[in-house]
């Protein structure tokens, strides 16, 4: 900010207006419709937006350790998704999408399915199952109007982290039978109604630990590619995304879980091989299969008593920064999803939202409410960061 206004007074008191120009060029958004073709991620930097930038200035602000302030500090140039978790959040993309310049691109998570987080209890969401018409017409609708009044700037969707997935694996469970339908139908309108030319979508796929399992890798590709044909064949959907909010390393051989059964029944031993499986099963299915992967808190391996350990994972790490440099050709983007620092999940089983993986001996405690901060969290993962900062 200081620089780009001193720049500015420069040009001002030189009478050029070549630096100037340059200088409100780059913060502003594009002068013309974005239209999004191949990887959008190229040539664009994911937003370091101002609602996490607040919450990481907070964190620093309370940091009496100087050598990790200053290191915490870069967090909030670090471009990391914002999460649309309720309704009431819709008021802040406005703004989000304002600040937004022409060589950057927006990440929004749409999340507000009825009966969200079927499997777990941790984020549960506002919508009760039944209320797809709600979530339809006060969820996305508005999303969409948004989104549609800024064509001059490029959004990046995800969409409904674990919400089909959970119906490929956890089908016994009532509470997933139970938000089956909704999810469907909600994950299709989703698609349908935000395929806008400035808006790129990747719709949520779990990570190799999940869907990656030799059984589930074809019903897997089969469940999002259905919520694919029924949305119409969005062109705007570019494919899926892996460990959102995750712990998989990008690359790891052997795997961490590589021993049986794991490894006997598992060939996605890291995230850049779940992309080459999980996209090949895409392609099978007719669904398009590029991927971007949550590389936010992946630093560190090794930590989890067992691969589906998802809860605030003691000794994690941020990881690799959000690139389009990924080295491999269906990988468009390491992207930061989860905003590092927000919490997985209380850990107070008293709770109502409590959930039994957030109480594990490999989860860090006492954590609060998922989405909110936690401050110990956060400078962990500042501590433990690979690449360092
Ligand atoms: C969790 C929470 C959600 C939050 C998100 C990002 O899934 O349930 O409220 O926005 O994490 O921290």
């Amino acid at each position: 900010m200081k620089v780009s206004l001193s720049a500015a007074f420069i040009a001002l008191s030189l009478g050029s207006t070549s630096v100037l120009a340059a200088t409100l060029a780059s913060r502003a958004a594009c002068t013309t419709a974005v239209k999004l073709t191949g990887n959008a991620f190229s040539g664009r930097t994911l937003k370091a937006h101002s609602i996490y930038a607040a919450e990481v200035n907070a964190a620093v602000a309370a940091l009496t350790d100087k050598s990790l302030a200053t290191k915490a500090a870069k967090l909030a140039s670090v471009g990391t998704f914002f999460w649309l978790d309720k309704i009431s959040t819709i008021a802040k993309l406005d703004g989000l999408i304002k600040e937004t310049s022409c060589n950057e691109i927006l990440g929004i998570v749409i999340y507000d399915l009825p009966g969200r987080d079927c499997a777990a209890k941790a984020s549960n969401g506002e919508l009760a199952v039944g209320s797809l018409a709600t979530y339809k017409t006060q969820y996305i609708d508005p999303i969409r109007k948004i989104i549609a009044a800024n064509p001059n700037t490029a959004l990046a969707l995800v969409i409904e982290p674990d919400s089909l997935p959970n119906l490929v694996t956890n089908s016994n469970l009532t509470t997933c039978q139970q938000s089956a339908d909704g999810y469907r139908q909600g994950v299709a309108y989703a698609l349908q109604q935000l395929n806008l030319p400035n808006v790129v979508m990747y719709l949520d796929a779990g990570h190799g630990g999940w869907l990656g399992w030799d059984a589930n890798l074809t019903p897997g590709a089969q469940e999002l590619a259905r919520a694919y044909t029924a949305a119409g064949k969005p062109a705007q959907l570019k494919g899926f995304s892996t460990n959102v909010a995750g712990w998989n390393a990008w690359i790891k051989i052997p795997g961490e879980f590589d021993v049986p059964p794991d490894g006997q029944f598992n060939k996605a031993q890291d995230e850049n091989r779940y992309v080459n499986l999980f996209g090949a099963a895409l392609a099978s299915a007719g669904m398009p299969n590029h991927a971007i992967v949550d590389t936010g808190r992946n630093a560190v391996q090794g930590l989890r008593l067992a691969w589906g350990d998802w809860c605030n994972v003691n000794g994690a790490g941020f990881g690799v920064r959000p690139t389009s440099n990924t080295g491999n050709s269906l990988a468009d983007a390491f992207v930061w999803v989860k905003p590092g620092g927000e919490s997985d999940g209380t850990s107070d089983p008293s709770a109502a939202r409590f959930d039994s993986f957030c109480g594990l001996a490999d989860a860090f405690q006492p954590a609060p409410e998922a989405g909110t901060w936690n401050q110990a969290y956060f400078e962990m993962l500042v501590r433990n960061a690979v690449p360092s900062f």
